[in-house]
């Protein structure tokens, strides 16, 4: 089997990882170092290019350079680079066709499959679109794992023997989770995530530029927003700025010719102490208030029980997080990871497990949970909009539960499932994630017939939900799931047409006759599995690819023989 590598695709910095002899090494990128900027760009002569090279770039022609693409995936946003414009997805799937490149390098081997970490917070379709990224980069995303999750795993692999309550806080460039698990005997089981997606480093930059702006305004009477390259060169040296108070006491910020003022160059030159910088951004750090407390009450776990607080992200580098925990937890954190490689180690560990790359007595068990609520949209006569939750939030995944609704209107034969992701009880606010129609319900008084409507929530943190009518047995579904997506966009039905359709036709029909059997469809596990390798034994045949084909019918067998 391809060596599967582990990845974390972060906001402002990327690094990946491998397991050798049982323990994760990092990888180094074709300059030598560990960690990578997420950065991508165009340079002059019209290439593509990422890493530090971007980064680089960014200072002198930010039009042709994006940072911090993390931010918008799952969003419609495109980027402008010069004068092409280009979604989140492609983006970030050119950052890690970097990364692949440079792994392959490194490790003398061609890099085809990955794990990739995500914030433990984000959507569904921020997930879809990661995996529909790395697809683009050519590497078979085999887990999606959630960031606090591999940082756990990473401290988990060293502290087995233990017994304790963890809480994992993960303050990156750009996003923050908090995750709670509990550790006993080598099983690593999440009791429960939350976070804010729209919280990081960057917004303590931002503040800071702010503070910065309005100095130089009072001075000089010219706001700094204007001019593109003065606001390119106040956020390099707000961010170095916030990096120098995170060991010293004051930086002075010295910029000798950042604006113009009637043909005249001014300097932003400003003295900022480590309590200015806490007092202003003290309300960034705040907002991982309500994520805390929020894992506190879903797992029901009093801050005295908690063991350890480990750190994990650049940005807890900042003496005031540790600080802001200890008055608010009253525990003094934990810095026993590297806060840049752990999350990137966790993803290797997790690739190692996938592989079999652990002694049995050595490997770890890992349960994890979906941070959203999860439901539909249901009709009652009063309102039309209540959330119906299916899978409540912070439930130990993979997860599948059902609810069975009737209909509302006499004769009514058809019903819409929309399907809905958030924490509120009415469904505009929360995240719409996809619907569909069931048909063909018989014709009878309201409330007669009932609709039962299915979710099953895998381990990649994604979403299949099936509607079906108990009285005949009638079913739909749709697949939240992009895995599934790239699945049916390409056309498979061609594979008789090769010279493998031969030998592989009584499996394929076994698998068939099975995933119609009606007994079947009440496994969705199962039926998921059967479905996937189906495809992927038909592309294979289709390709002609016989050393896959076989792969995937061994896989067949094995689960048809369950
Ligand atoms: N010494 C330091 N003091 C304060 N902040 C720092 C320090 N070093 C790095 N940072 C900040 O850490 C952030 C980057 O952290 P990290 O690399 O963990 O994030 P990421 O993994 O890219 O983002 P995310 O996990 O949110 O997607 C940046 O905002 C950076 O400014
Ligand atoms: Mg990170």
């Amino acid at each position: 089997m391809n060596t599967i590598i582990g990845i974390d695709l972060g906001t402002s910095t990327t690094e990946a990882a491998i397991v050798q002899d049982g323990k994760p090494v990092m990888i180094v990128n074709l300059e030598n170092e560990i960690i990578t900027p997420s950065a991508v760009g165009i340079d002059a002569g019209g290439n593509s290019i990422a890493g530090e090279k971007a980064r680089a770039q960014y200072l002198l022609s930010p039009e042709n350079t994006a940072i911090e693409v993390k931010r918008k995936i799952g969003t419609k946003e495109k980027i402008t680079l010069g004068k092409q414009s280009f979604s989140p997805v492609e983006l970030s799937a050119r950052l890690l066709e970097y990364v692949k490149t440079y792994a392959s390098e490194y490790l003398k081997e061609e890099i085809t499959h990955a794990v990739i970490s995500v914030p433990a917070y984000f959507n569904d379709i921020q997930r879809r679109e990661t995996i529909e990224a790395g697809t683009k980069a050519g590497l078979q995303v085999e887990r999606i794992l959630n960031e606090p999750t591999a940082a756990a795993l990473s401290y988990g692999l060293d502290h087995m023997e233990e017994e304790s309550h963890i809480l994992v806080y993960d303050l990156g460039g750009g996003t923050f989770d908090v995750t709670l698990l509990e550790m006993f005997d080598g099983v690593l089981e999440v009791k429960a995530s939350s976070g804010d997606n729209q919280l990081g480093g960057k917004d303590f930059d931002e503040k800071l530029m702010e503070w910065l702006n309005t100095q130089f305004q009072k001075k000089h009477h010219v706001d700094l927003k204007k001019d593109t390259f003065a606001m390119v060169k106040l956020k390099e040296e707000a961010e170095r700025c916030k990096k120098e108070l995170s060991t010293n006491n004051s930086y002075h910020v010295l910029v000798p010719m950042i604006i113009e003022k009637k043909g005249e160059p001014l300097a932003l030159d400003e003295t900022v102490t480590k309590e200015q910088f806490e007092e202003i951004t003290q309300e960034i750090i705040e907002r991982t208030h309500h994520p805390i407390d929020v894992v506190l009450a879903d797992s029901e776990i009093l801050p005295s029980e908690i063991d350890h607080v480990i750190l994990v992200g650049g940005s807890t580098r900042m003496p005031l997080v540790a600080k802001d925990i200890k008055e608010y937890l009253n525990i003094d954190p934990v810095q026993a990871l590297n806060p840049d490689y752990a999350v990137a180690e966790g993803a290797a560990i997790q690739a190692g497990i996938i592989q079999g790359a652990f002694e049995q007595e050595s490997s770890i068990i890992i349960t994890d949970v979906n941070p959203y609520t999860l439901g539909v949209r249901v009709t009652d006569g009063f309102m039309d909009n209540r959330m119906d939750v299916v899978i409540p939030r912070n439930v130990t995944i993979p997860a599948t539960r059902s609810e069975t609704y009737s209909t509302y209107a006499d004769f009514q034969t058809k019903a819409s499932i929309e399907v809905y992701q958030g924490e509120s009880m009415i469904v505009d606010s929360n995240h719409f994630l996809g619907e569909f129609t069931i048909q063909d319900i018989p014709a009878k008084r309201a409330g007669i017939e009932k609709i039962r409507v299915e979710f099953s929530y895998n381990l990649n943190g994604m979403l299949h939900v099936t509607a079906s009518i108990p009285s005949t047995g009638a079913d739909a579904s749709i697949v939240i799931n992009m895995m599934q997506e790239t699945k049916t966009k390409e056309d498979v039905s061609q594979w008789k047409q090769s010279p493998y359709a031969k030998q592989f036709r009584t499996v394929i029909r076994r698998a068939e006759r099975m995933l119609k059997s009606p007994g079947t469809k009440s496994f969705p596990t199962f039926t998921e599995a059967l479905e996937d390798n189906l495809y992927l034994l038909k592309k294979a045949i289709m390709e002609e690819d016989l050393e896959t084909a076989r792969e995937a019918e061994e896989e067949l067998l094995n689960i048809l023989d369950d």
